[in-house]
């Protein structure tokens, strides 16, 4: 048996998950000292459970994909002792998910190492849950089409790990998008580029010139204001599950809330103007964030820096955040000529930041100088980096 707050994340970003916990947790309690996580791979953390911080993560952790209540643990190597040793742990279970007639399912994740097939596995987990809360006098329902409980089951290292998904699906279904653009970032990976460039929100504007839907743009005045990452009506299912949401409680007061962010954003295709738009209304920071439609290249540095200026920011400091067009498959015909005049456009911003997440090996040597930092970092499929450059 364990009992662990688990973050689960894209890889490579453990680092930044840790860090938004710590100044969400910093925020929201002055009393919980926050321990040291464990890491369990390229993108999972885990923390002693603590239903405070439960609630918090579930609800503002804009870095993550999972927030898991993680339950049980087991080093075994095949399907009868792995049963065994789940349901017994589930017989003597004291913690406040375990309710008669709760209908649940299991998801698996990353379980093809294990000898024996994916479905296999869930199923023994499946019947070790139903099995062990049995012997408890409780009558748990598997409910793959209407759950209320969803389990999550994945392997970490040699280790089978079985947690309780206190959001219900991935965070990043946060509920202000609508429609996408053609190559939409995930939103918890806007989140993560944010938190790498370290965007100061009281001081600096953040200018997003290729903004598509306007991911970026929207996370970051989420992060600067201390949304939840849910829009309303969703709700993470923790909220919604008694008792686990009387135990997961809201923190009281808002996060975050005294600063006034201005996001700029900027976006070529005429037709993504009322889609990102519309998600920022969604999100409902559409007042934080000004946006103008054009090629990049004709916004005006000086412009820019005066706008910055109105607004009572550092126009002699900004940052300047990005996924530009990639390559073939999703611009074609873009040529290293795109990246060299992003350079070139860039450099019209001295005492600025700049940072991308690009999958296109040419981007570096056209954009021109060199990046102070440079991190592996992908997106989906697609493998790229992180860049962050100081104009
Ligand atoms: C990879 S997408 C950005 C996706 C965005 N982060 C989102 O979440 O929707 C790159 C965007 O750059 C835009 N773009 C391409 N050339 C541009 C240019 N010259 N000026 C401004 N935007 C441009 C494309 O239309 C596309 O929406």
């Amino acid at each position: 048996m364990i009992d662990q707050l688990r973050l689960i994340g894209v890889p490579g970003t453990n680092k930044v998950m840790a860090g938004e916990l710590s100044r969400l947790s910093q925020r929201a309690f002055a009393d919980l000292r926050l321990p040291e996580p464990k890491k369990e791979g390229l993108g999972a953390l885990a923390y002693p459970f603590d239903p405070r911080l439960a609630g918090l993560a579930v609800r503002y952790h804009r870095t993550s994909t999972r927030v898991l209540w993680g339950l049980y643990r087991s080093a075994a190597q095949r399907l009868e002792p792995l049963y065994q040793e789940l349901a017994d742990a589930v017989a003597v279970e004291q913690r406040p998910w375990l309710q008669e007639g709760t209908r649940f399912s299991i998801a698996p994740f990353n379980l093809e190492p294990f000898a024996a097939g994916a479905r296999q596995v869930v199923g023994a987990a499946k019947n070790a849950l139903i099995e062990g809360a049995a012997r408890r006098g409780v009558g748990l329902v598997l409910d793959p089409d209407d759950p209320q409980l969803r389990f999550d089951l994945r392997l970490h290292g040699d280790a089978v790990v079985l947690s309780l998904d206190l959001a219900g699906r991935p965070l990043n279904q946060r509920g202000y998008r609508s429609e996408t653009g053609v190559a939409p970032l995930r939103e918890n990976l806007a989140a993560v580029l944010v938190m790498l460039a370290r965007h100061d929100a009281r001081r600096q504007v953040l200018l997003d010139p290729m903004a598509g839907s306007g991911t970026i743009a929207i996370e970051a005045a989420c992060m600067a204001r201390g949304r939840p990452v849910w829009v309303e009506p969703r709700r993470p299912a923790a909220e919604e599950i008694e008792p686990v949401a009387g135990y997961c409680q809201q923190p009281t007061g808002a996060l975050f809330a005294d600063t006034r962010p201005l996001v700029l954003a900027n976006e070529l295709d005429p037709q993504l103007g009322p889609v990102a738009r519309r998600n920022m209304a969604n999100a409902g920071v559409e007042r934080y964030i000004r946006f103008s439609q054009g090629d990049f290249r004709a916004l005006v540095p000086d412009r820019v820096r005066a706008i910055a200026a109105e607004a009572g920011f550092d126009p002699g400091q900004g940052l300047i955040l990005s996924n530009p067009p990639y390559g073939e498959r999703l611009s074609p015909g873009l040529s290293v000529g795109f990246y060299r005049d992003l350079g070139a456009w860039c450099a019209g911003f001295p005492g600025w930041r700049a940072a991308f997440l690009v999958a296109n090996p040419e981007f570096e040597a056209a954009f021109g100088s060199r990046p102070r930092i440079k991190k592996p970092l992908n997106n989906g499929p697609l493998r790229g980096y992180f860049y962050l450059y100081d104009l």
